[in-house]
């Protein structure tokens, strides 16, 4: 299933296979709070450097990160921990991209492994030249998975386009 774009210029539809990208670290002294866990600040970085590597993977240039929806640290990061983050393309726009990031923390010495975050963000596709937003190519669904993590995004999408609404009439 191709999700299509009406407005959309770019010739052929890439599939979330294609941009699904993981970046890992293994945490060092500097990377930790008060109490010797990894800082929260640090996973941040990670899962938004991971999903700008799917962002411009699906988009093939620049984009920026526009909105990160909803985090929470349930559990915490050991400094011996090997981290690792999962991004995944499940929705876009004509120039949004939201990525889903998954953290994993691996204690090497057993192999067992934590999911310790989902994190959701949008980037902005931007032009080279004049760093508007710009036309990303379309997604293709392959997978149920694509198709219910998709269907999730456009329901995110519409409540967050409902607040806004709302917050404007507030104003
Ligand atoms: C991204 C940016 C260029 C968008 O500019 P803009 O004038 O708001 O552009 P638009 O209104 O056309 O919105 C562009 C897209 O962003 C989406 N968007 C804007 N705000 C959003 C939000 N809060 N959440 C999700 N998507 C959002 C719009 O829905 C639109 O998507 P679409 O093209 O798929 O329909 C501008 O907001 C910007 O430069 N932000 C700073 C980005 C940055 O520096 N990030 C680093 C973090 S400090």
């Amino acid at each position: 299933m191709t999700v299509s774009n009406p407005e959309h210029d770019a010739p052929q539809g890439k599939t979330p296979r294609e941009s699904a990208s993981t970046l890992s670290e293994s945490m060092m002294p500097d990377q930790l709070n008060h109490h010797g866990n990894v800082f929260g600040g640090e996973i941040l970085a990670l899962v938004d450097k991971c999903g700008g590597v799917v962002a411009r993977r699906h988009a093939r240039g620049p984009v920026v990160t526009v909105a990160v929806d909803r985090v929470e640290f349930r559990e915490p990061i050991y400094a011996t921990d090997y981290v690792e983050a999962h991004g995944r393309l499940i929705s876009v726009g004509r120039s949004s991209m939201e990525v889903m990031v998954t953290v994993e923390a691996e204690q090497v010495e057993t192999g067992h492994r934590r999911r310790t975050n989902v994190c959701y963000l949008t980037y902005v596709a931007l032009d080279k030249l004049n760093g508007r937003p710009c036309a990303v190519p379309p997604l293709i669904l392959e997978t149920d998975d694509d198709r219910r993590l998709h269907a999730a995004s456009l329901r995110r999408r519409e409540r967050r386009l409902a607040d806004e609404a709302e917050a404007q009439e507030d104003e």
